[in-house]
C-alpha cells in the first residue's frame, strides 16, 4: 500500500516553463492514492492549463481569491485541508514573496494558512539559481522548516547549460514519499477507537445519555491517522469528526457499539477504548411516547456489555487502551480497571477538576500499566493528550525490539 493513499497534497504552482511538468507530478500522486488541490499563481496559467490540472486531480483549480461566481476561496481551510504543501516550481519571484511574507495571491496566502510542512522545488535561469538574494532567500525558507529540493543541472530553457532545471516530477514524488515515511510510524498498523456517548432509548424521543462529546477518542483518532495508521473509529452520537483520513462507523447504543468493535477487534494491532459507554439501559423501550402522568414512574434498567472488558478476555496480540474517569480515588479505581478489564494501559482522569474530562478541549490524565507504573501528565490540550499516547506506545515499541 502506498504511503501517500488518502493523503492531502496542495500543490501550488508557479509561472515557470518547468510548469509543463506538473500534469505528470499530479498524476503520479493521483495513482498513488492521494488526494490534490492544486493553486496556481495567475500567470502559471501562461504555462500549463487550469483545466488540464483540474481533470487530473479531480478537484477545481484555484487561483484567485474569488471565484468567477464570486465566491471566495477560502485560503486558510485549504492550508488547514492539507497533509503536506509542495510549491513546483518554485520561481525566484514567488521564493522572493515567500521568504518576505508577501500575501498578493491566493498561493502565497494559502501558503502563509498552511500548518504542513512545504516541499518546494526551484526552477529558473543559471544566474538567477545563483543570485545571492535567491540564494539568501532559500536559506531564510529552509531555517522555516521548508525542505528544498535542490535544481538540477542540465539544459535550461535559455539554451544555457547549469543548475536551475526543476526536480523531476519522480524525484519530488519520492521527497514527498520519503517525508511521510519520515513522519508515519505507525504506517502499517491498524487502530480500532471507540469514542462518544451512547444513547440508550426509553421510547421513541426519549434516551439515557452522558455529556461525553467524543473529543479525546477523536483526537486519538486524529493522531493515529495522521502518523500512518489505518483507524476505524465507532463513534456514539456525536456532531464532532475527526478532521484525519478515518475510518467511522457510526452507532448510537452499547450493544451496536459492543458488536462494531468486536466484529473489527481481531484485524486490529492496537485498541482503544475511550468511549463513554451507557453502564445499563432500559429493560424495554416503550413503542410510544411515554405520556405525562401525575404520579412517579420507575424506568428499569439493565446492565449493558462492559466492551473493554470483553475485548480484554479476547486479546491476542492487541495492544489494549481504556479509559477511567473517576470523581474519587482515581489511581486506585484506574489500577483495579487495568487488571479487571486485562488492559494494557489506562489512561485516569478526574471527572469535575478544572479543565478535564467531558467537553473541554483540555485533559490531565495519568497512564497507568502493569508493575505499578504510573506517568502524571500536565493539564493540556486533548490533541497533545493524544500525542503523549503514541509517543508512550512508540516507546514500547521501542523497547521490545
Ligand atoms: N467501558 C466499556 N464498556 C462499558 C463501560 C465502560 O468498554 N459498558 C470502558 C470505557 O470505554 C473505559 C473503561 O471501560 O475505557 C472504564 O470506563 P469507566 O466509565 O471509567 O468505568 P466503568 O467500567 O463503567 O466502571 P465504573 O462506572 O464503576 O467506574
Amino acid at each position: 500500500m502506498s504511503r501517500l493513499r488518502h493523503k492531502r497534497i496542495l500543490l501550488g504552482v508557479t509561472a515557470g516553463i518547468a510548469a509543463y511538468k506538473v500534469p505528470h507530478l499530479v498524476r503520479l500522486f493521483v495513482k498513488a492514492g492521494a488526494e490534490v488541490r492544486v493553486v496556481m499563481t495567475p500567470d502559471a496559467a501562461q504555462f500549463v492549463t487550469p483545466q488540464t490540472l483540474s481533470v487530473l486531480s479531480k478537484n477545481p483549480v484555484l487561483s484567485t481569491f474569488f471565484s468567477q461566481e464570486r465566491q471566495w476561496n477560502n485560503h486558510v481551510e485549504l492550508g488547514e485541508w492539507a497533509d503536506v504543501m509542495v510549491v513546483a516550481p518554485l520561481t525566484a519571484n514567488t521564493l522572493a514573496k515567500m521568504s518576505g511574507g508577501m500575501c498578493d495571491n491566493l498561493l502565497l496566502a494559502t501558503w502563509l494558512s498552511a500548518r504542513c510542512k512545504t516541499l518546494v522545488a526551484p526552477a529558473m535561469d543559471l544566474e538567477m539559481y545563483q543570485h545571492p538574494t535567491v540564494k539568501a532567500n532559500l536559506e531564510k525558507i529552509k531555517d522555516w522548516g521548508v525542505v528544498v529540493l535542490p535544481a538540477g543541472v542540465g539544459e535550461l530553457a535559455s539554451g544555457l547549460n547549469g543548475e536551475g532545471r526543476m526536480a523531476e516530477p519522480e524525484a519530488i514524488f519520492a521527497s514527498v514519499e520519503q517525508y511521510f515515511a519520515d513522519n508515519q510510524p505507525f504506517f502499517g498498523t491498524r487502530v480500532l477507537v471507540n469514542a462518544g456517548p451512547t444513547f440508550e432509548a426509553i421510547d421513541p424521543v426519549r434516551f439515557i445519555g452522558n455529556r461525553s462529546t467524543g473529543k479525546m477518542g477523536i483526537a486519538i483518532a486524529n493522531a493515529f491517522s495522521a502518523a500512518g495508521a489505518e483507524v476505524t473509529l465507532v463513534l456514539g452520537p456525536t456532531h464532532l469528526r475527526p478532521v484525519s483520513e478515518v475510518n467511522i462507523i457510526p452507532v448510537e447504543t452499547a450493544e451496536e457499539m459492543n458488536l462494531k468493535m468486536l466484529s473489527a477487534y481481531p484485524a486490529a494491532n492496537i485498541v482503544v477504548c475511550s468511549a463513554a459507554v451507557a453502564d445499563y439501559r432500559p429493560v424495554t423501550i416503550e413503542a410510544h411516547k411515554i405520556k405525562k402522568k401525575a404520579q412517579d414512574i420507575a424506568i428499569q434498567l439493565t446492565p449493558n456489555a462492559d466492551i473493554l472488558k470483553t475485548l480484554g478476555q479476547l486479546k491476542t496480540t492487541q495492544y489494549l487502551v481504556g479509559f477511567a474517569l473517576e470523581t474519587e480515588q482515581l489511581l486506585e479505581n484506574a489500577q483495579h480497571k487495568l487488571t479487571s478489564k486485562n488492559a494494557d494501559l489506562i489512561i485516569a482522569n478526574e471527572a469535575g477538576e478544572k479543565g478535564t474530562g467531558f467537553g473541554f478541549d483540555t485533559n490531565q490524565v495519568y497512564f497507568v500499566a502493569p508493575g505499578n507504573k504510573i506517568t502524571k501528565f500536565e493539564l493540556k490540550d486533548k490533541n497533545e493528550v493524544a500525542k503523549d499516547l503514541l509517543q508512550y506506545i512508540l516507546e514500547i515499541r521501542a523497547r521490545k525490539k
